[in-house]
């Protein structure tokens, strides 16, 4: 958040209070560029960038790597070799392992590591404790699935001279040709090629090697040293290098890994979250409308962080999409170092006199880490589904999350009471404005110690959890990872007397700055430490929490005030004597992930009905969408804000962490009215959904915007709420196949390039809801792109849209743009609630939108909302089809073959929701033919439960001008777990 250099909170709260007010004056506040390094500022990019620079420029560039074919071994699904580095300087030759993995899921790993030398070769400076190993251990926090070695790749005979050629993945369609000398892989699909590594000589592993004190060279004056300089490494930052007043001891020197990774054909890149930029990558070596700064991946609490930037924020998904027509690939770049990823295209034309028309655009792309392996997985798709799920499967699905969690949260820094948090609930209640969550900052400890109540603002914190369980209301609670260094703080003793901070790097305990003023940062890479942390949020050890009580991990960067980059020094030491800059960016994952563990074992220590953790996280890397949701920080109460919010969320979507969301409202400086409540549209359709502030900002709660504000606020809270099911079940199929919760036009419609860069505009779930909300003052009409030759209606009117093309929809401030796409069938609940835990019994309504074909389909996923009964089958899946041949609507079970043997916890299941029908059902779109006929005949009982036939009544309501005819079934008192049909002809 903010750099406060060694002062006393109460300093850091002033300069606080003056920032936010200066910022009411001047809104339009700007990252403070000089506390962040460029590339050139980071002695490993900027070497690698000259790298990469030389290698294009030398017309006969010949990259130094080459595999030793006599080395080259391929048993059980796994290649391996030695690939030699030559170094021209000394001749000698520095051999690096290589591996390449093909996995039964038809994902490729190749992995590079480094053979220690003899001993000495490699020796640390004098004194130094870090591990002298390259780090790789990012698998064991990242991975989780997905790596059962393939049976059927196999090598093949018809490899040209110089290269092996391995044919793998389903079908066998994909194949890696790994070129010997220089060393590199082209990975095909189908014969043509679509990835290559080091296809542009810029593969550089920084060998290990000892120190050598140099005596500077006496230059005579006037001598050129032209032929040496460009021999010569830049070795000014290979043994230290300072930044802002701060010095990186570096006790292996050297060892960064960088390669180039080319996509053929390919014109977009998605991915690397996390960014403020469009979804599309833009290029970063300069130019008109580009970067030229790489895209830069070490997890930091940027302070007012820009709009349009390849600057690095929170989170680090070193994860990345190509697309062109028709055809999606990844890569993911396995590395918990500062990475820097440079982005750029070229175009081929087919012929000279093409006129441009067939040619083509190539994305290449250059990614450098500080340390540790080259290991990367590579996706060959063909679809943007494939690779997203391929690549969840190797580092997790989403977790399904409780119910509530997926609602509205209202959050502030800070409700300053536990009677200010029973004022603010009872007044949600008083306006009839749902919610499900109240969150409490910092501010609720006793001088920010954590896991205490500051004992005279939060005299009765069970009182207040009672309160809210009595709507079924949580509360989410923030604790952060710095613990506070101070006298009689029982925490703070355990810490250091059983050793479970992190270390500096003299191995003695790390001491820098945060909310608390000094502090000392748990060491969540260590066992120990996670197994003492679990034990924290016990409810008889953090007294005052309850079954209701969630948790929020910050400042998991790490964020140090005073510390260089605000984080913590890159040669601070961790569990297992690894160095801070091997690991920075899993950091804050191993903070969520031991959060997660604790609240499973404090509901265990329970022994009851075990519901699933709630943890918000600000930092994480590939994997934390296992553990919890994210949101993107401190961001402006700005329209330029808004509006980056989305790529934003869409992003992390196609990143495999999907649970994201911005702070509704702008936690920095105040909104106007109209743009709270545009952001409150918006959120509406953010995974998750949660309003925030400043603690200088003026109160926000949507009760005290005054009117008409308060009522379109509300409306679109209620949106969210009568949408949960289908909101629900988007997360439970994240859940299980990593698929975006609100999905971007170019994962919908793979085929339609024009849609490639569209990222202002999203699709909920399998749904066909699609949103653009407006992020623009003033704003009253929105122009919606449509991908496909379908018609789509508007959600609120049923006015009648057709694609492909860009339709114009009305947007008054009280109006969401909100279309169906023909084709589907979505459930709701229409009944105003005041929290989605007393929405568990209530009857559904289905939309069914019918387009072109006539024929439309959904499902609908059902549980609990809060336990893990769900593993043992404990919930409702159910399939939807209406075909416009018969005219029939039909409801069917997804999960028929685990209903044949069903386990007592699904059986317990199905006898409560015995009783939950369908309510409504909706038909946009509706025949005509349906004119006159006024009854549609039910039968009950296709799940084997018997029921009779019977009839009720049929609305059908003509096309009014532009508008689509649609007809209504009320009460057709189906239930929402069993199976049915009904006859409309
Ligand atoms: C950080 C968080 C912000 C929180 C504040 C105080 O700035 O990003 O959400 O309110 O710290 O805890």
């Amino acid at each position: 958040m903010l750099k406060v250099n060694g002062w006393s909170s109460r300093w850091a709260s002033l300069l606080l209070l003056c920032l936010a007010v200066c910022s009411l004056i001047t809104p339009a506040v700007t990252v403070k560029h000089e506390n962040f390094k460029t590339c050139d500022q980071s002695g490993f990019c900027k070497r690698n960038r000259a790298y990469a620079d030389t290698a294009l420029a030398t017309s006969n560039w010949a990259s130094p790597y080459s595999l030793d074919a006599a080395s080259v071994k391929f048993e059980k699904g796994i290649l391996t070799g030695i690939v030699s580095k030559k170094i021209a300087t000394t001749g000698e030759t520095v051999r690096l392992p290589l591996t390449v993995a093909f996995y039964e899921s038809g994902t490729a790993r190749v992995t590079i590591d480094e053979e220690r030398r003899q001993k000495g070769d490699i020796e640390l400076r004098h004194g130094s404790k870090a591990k002298k190993q390259r780090y790789n251990e990012a698998e064991k926090w990242a991975v989780v699935g997905g790596t059962s070695v393939s049976t059927g790749a196999a090598a093949s005979k018809d490899a040209e001279a110089g290269t092996t050629k391995i044919v793998y993945g389903p079908a066998s369609i994909f194949e890696a040709v790994i070129r010997h000398a220089p060393f590199g892989v082209d990975f095909k699909r189908d014969g043509e090629t679509q990835i290559k590594f080091n296809d542009q000589g810029m593969l550089n592993m920084e060998h290990w090697r000892p120190k050598v004190d140099k005596p500077v060279a006496e230059k005579k004056e006037g001598e050129e040293d032209v032929a040496a300089e460009a021999d010569a490494e830049d070795e000014g930052t290979w043994w230290d290098e300072s930044f802002g007043g701060n010095t990186d001891s570096k006790p292996r020197g050297p060892e960064a890994v960088a390669m180039d990774i080319t996509f053929p054909g390919y014109q977009h890149v998605y991915g690397v979250a996390e960014h403020a930029g469009p979804l599309s990558l833009k290029e970063s070596r300069g130019g008109d409308g580009k970067y030229s700064e790489p895209y830069r991946l070490y997890n930091s609490d940027v302070f007012e962080y820009e709009m349009d930037s390849p600057m690095t924020l929170y989170g680090a998904i070193p994860f990345m999409q190509a697309q062109k027509k028709d055809s999606t690939v990844g890569v993911f770049w396995l590395n918990a170092a500062e990475t820097w990823i440079d982005v750029t295209k070229s175009t081929t034309a087919a012929n000279p006199l093409s006129f441009g028309i067939g040619s083509s655009v190539t994305t290449q792309t250059h990614w450098i880490s500080e340390t540790g392996l080259l290991d990367v997985f590579v996706f060959l798709g063909p679809k943007p589904q494939d690779v997203i799920g391929a690549y969840s499967e190797l580092t997790g699905y989403t977790q399904l999350p409780q119910q509530f969690a997926i609602a509205y949260h209202q959050c502030r820094w800070n409700y300053v009471t536990d009677d200010d948090v029973k004022d603010v609930d009872r007044k949600f209640d008083r306006y009839n404005i749902p919610y499900d969550v109240i969150w409490l900052d910092i501010e609720y400890t006793e001088g920010k110690k954590y896991f205490t109540w500051d004992p005279m603002t939060f005299p009765d914190p069970l009182g207040m959890n009672k309160q809210l369980d009595e709507h079924e209301r949580k509360l989410v609670a923030i604790i952060d990872p710095h613990i506070k260094n101070e006298a009689n703080y029982p925490i703070v003793e355990e810490l250091k007397s059983k050793d479970l901070a992190v270390h500096n790097k003299d191995d003695n305990i790390y001491e820098g700055w945060c909310w608390p003023g000094s502090s000392y940062w748990i060491d969540c890479f260590s066992p120990k430490g996670r197994e003492w942390w679990k034990g924290l949020f016990r409810y008889d050890k953090f007294k005052g929490t309850a079954k209701n009580v969630f948790i929020w991990n910050d400042m998991n960067e790490p964020s140090v005030f005073n510390g260089p980059e605000t984080t913590m020094p890159k040669d601070n030491l961790h569990h297992g004597h690894w160095e801070h800059r091997d690991l920075h960016n899993i950091n804050g994952m191993t903070l969520v992930n031991a959060t997660y563990e604790a609240l499973l074992a404090r509901d265990k220590s329970e022994d009851k009905h075990h519901v699933r953790p709630f943890v918000l996280t600000r930092s994480f890397y590939s994997g934390s969408q296992r553990l919890g949701a994210m949101w993107t920080g401190d961001n402006q109460a700005a329209w330029p804000h808004l509006e980056a919010s989305i790529p934003m969320v869409l992003s992390m979507g196609v990143s495999g962490f999907p649970f994201a969301g911005a702070d509704v409202g702008g936690f920095f400086g105040n909104p106007s009215k109209e743009l709270l409540t545009r952001w409150y549209q918006a959120g509406a359709f953010y995974p998750f959904f949660r309003g925030h502030a400043h603690i200088d900002t003026r109160r926000r709660e949507p009760y005290l915007a005054g009117e008409p504000y308060t009522q379109i606020i509300t409306q679109a809270l209620r949106l969210r709420y009568s949408l949960l099911p289908a909101w629900y079940t988007a997360f439970h199929e994240a859940s299980v196949s990593g698929a975006p919760i609100v999905r971007p036009n170019y994962y919908v419609h793979p085929g339609d390039e024009k849609g490639f860069d569209i990222d202002d505009q999203l699709y909920l779930g399998s749904y066909g809801l699609l949103a653009k909300p407006v992020t623009k003052e003033g704003q009253e009409g929105q122009d919606i792109y449509l991908a496909d030759k379908e018609k789509y209606f508007d959600y609120f009117d049923f006015w009648t849209y057709e694609g492909p093309g860009t339709v114009t929809v009305a947007a008054p401030l009280e109006t969401i743009p909100l279309l169906m796409q023909g084709g589907h069938i979505f459930p709701r609940r229409d009944r105003p609630r005041r929290s989605s835990g007393l929405m568990r019994y209530d009857p559904f309504t289905l939309v069914v939108v019918l387009g072109h074909s006539g024929d439309a389909e959904g499902t609908l996923y059902l549980d609990d909302g809060e336990s893990f009964d769900f593993e043992a089958g404990a919930s409702i899946h159910r399939r939807f089809s209406f075909v416009g041949a018969t005219s029939t609507l039909m409801s069917e079970d997804l999960a028929a073959a685990a209903a044949a043997a069903p386990s007592k916890k699904a059986k317990d299941y199905l006898k409560l929701m015995e009783k939950v029908r369908v309510e409504k059902i909706i038909i946009v779109n509706a025949p005509a033919a349906w004119k006159g006929k006024e009854e549609v005949e039910i039968s009950e009982g296709l799940d084997g439960e018997s029921a009779a036939a019977r009839k009720v009544t049929l609305d059908w309501h003509p096309k009014e001008a532009g508008k689509a005819a649609w007809a209504v079934v009320r009460d057709p008192g189906v239930r929402i777990g069993g199976g049915w049909k009904i006859g409309f002809a």
